[in-house]
């Protein structure tokens, strides 16, 4: 009998032998010289959890809101390129064990199903990622699209207007829609579960992309297509035109210096999400539960702060809201579910860390996701956590 899964890492190994390399390395490597993305989860294990004992913790209320939003825990999922290749259908996959665990669910921009299809079936809201793209016309119908689909935030990110290298994609010669190649037949051969996932799959590209701008349907390089597409001159005064299209809920992702979050707060976003992009862009940026306190106080309260990048655990989780994070997003986490069991993986990985996180706050002698702090956290030689301010 196959081991049980127990953690987030056995769904990583799971996905690993079901996923074809192409895709699963996708998801699970980062850009250069994986720096960051190392650094990112060497920065969670630095803070140490502190353990209270004798304290009643029977009653616990993980229950929040996010973005105005009910959330059954802190917790949303990150939107990630080429979801629907990590298995078929992913994200419509995704967006249903996250509708049944009662969390947020964002789409990317560059899914493989499309807005419309996720829309149709699954009934709960889902957030939608824009990309700013040099057709602004274009991004206008996204945006536009994703307002028919009634998506209850839009979360524009800022930190990928030009690609950091990532050697595998390349390596690899990641493509979409998937080409079957004398390189990577034995690859798929291998895996028939995924194979015959995605024969059965609602769309095998770029859903809200095909048919609609330049190359998006068949793509030599993912890195060539994002930099003859995206659009480096991104600036806040661009902020004012998708306010105007999108007067919902609008949450900035990417923010990972105190003065951009200054600048975000006063330009009167919903929430921000402190993230290098799962160590995936700049290389050699710093972990994001590193900068997390001082965004935290140059905020002071004007908005909500997310946290992503490096979250694979309850641990990892509860060191971020108690560094004041309202919520987590997990992007690896979620795709390593949804790679090694499809929708009941996403499930699993959601009910891991809920359990982690559950558990762990409890151990802390901490009832109640709301009134975390600091002062649950040591340092890794266990002396008292300090922020620089405190
Ligand atoms: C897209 O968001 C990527 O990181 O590839």
């Amino acid at each position: 009998m196959a081991s049980p899964i127990t953690n987030i890492m056995d769904l990583r190994e799971l996905a690993r032998r079901r996923v074809p390399r192409a895709f699963f390395e996708y998801a699970d490597r980062g850009s250069y010289d994986e720096v960051t993305l190392h650094g990112n989860r060497a920065a969670f294990d630095a803070i140490r959890l502190r353990q209270r004992v004798m304290i009643d913790v029977d009653k616990r209320s993980l229950a929040t809101t996010i973005a105005g939003q009910p959330a059954s825990f802190p917790l949303a999922i990150a939107p990630t390129g080429l979801t629907g290749l990590q298995c078929g259908g992913g994200e419509i996959l995704g967006a249903r064990a996250a509708a049944a665990a009662g969390i947020p669910f964002c789409l990317s921009t560059m899914s493989i199903c499309s807005i419309e299809q996720v829309r149709a079936a699954v009934p709960a809201p889902f957030w939608f990622q824009v990309y700013v793209m040099r057709d602004r016309g274009f991004v206008r119908e996204l945006i536009q699209r994703a307002q028919a689909a009634e998506c209850s935030a839009l979360m524009l990110t800022a930190d990928l207007t030009l690609q950091g290298q990532r050697h595998r994609e390349i390596k690899n010669g990641l493509s979409v829609p998937p080409k079957v190649t004398l390189r990577n037949l034995y690859d798929i051969a291998r895996r028939p579960r995924w194979a015959w996932g995605m024969l059965r799959a609602p769309s095998r590209c770029f859903g809200n992309l095909e048919g609609r701008i330049g190359g998006a349907d068949s793509l030599t390089t993912l890195a060539q297509w994002i930099a003859s597409q995206f659009d480096p001159t991104l600036t806040w005064r661009d902020l004012d035109w998708i306010r105007e299209l999108w007067p919902g809920k609008l949450i900035l992702k990417g923010i990972m210096d105190p003065e951009d979050a200054r600048i975000a707060a006063a330009e009167g976003v919903d929430a921000i999400v402190v993230s290098n992009h799962g160590g995936r862009q700049l290389d050699g940026a710093a972990a994001s539960i590193d900068v997390l306190p001082e965004i935290i106080d140059a905020v002071a309260g004007r908005m909500e702060v997310l946290l992503d990048s490096g979250i694979t655990s309850g641990q990892s989780l509860l060191k971020a809201l108690a560094l004041g994070a309202r919520a987590g997003l997990i992007g690896k986490a979620f795709l390593y579910g949804l790679g090694a069991m499809g929708e009941a993986g996403v499930t699993k990985a959601i009910e891991i860390i809920r359990k982690e996180l559950d558990v762990s706050m409890a151990l802390t002698g901490q009832c109640d996701v709301h009134s975390l702090s600091p002062d649950i956290l040591l340092r890794s030689d266990g002396r008292p956590y300090r922020t620089r301010q405190s």
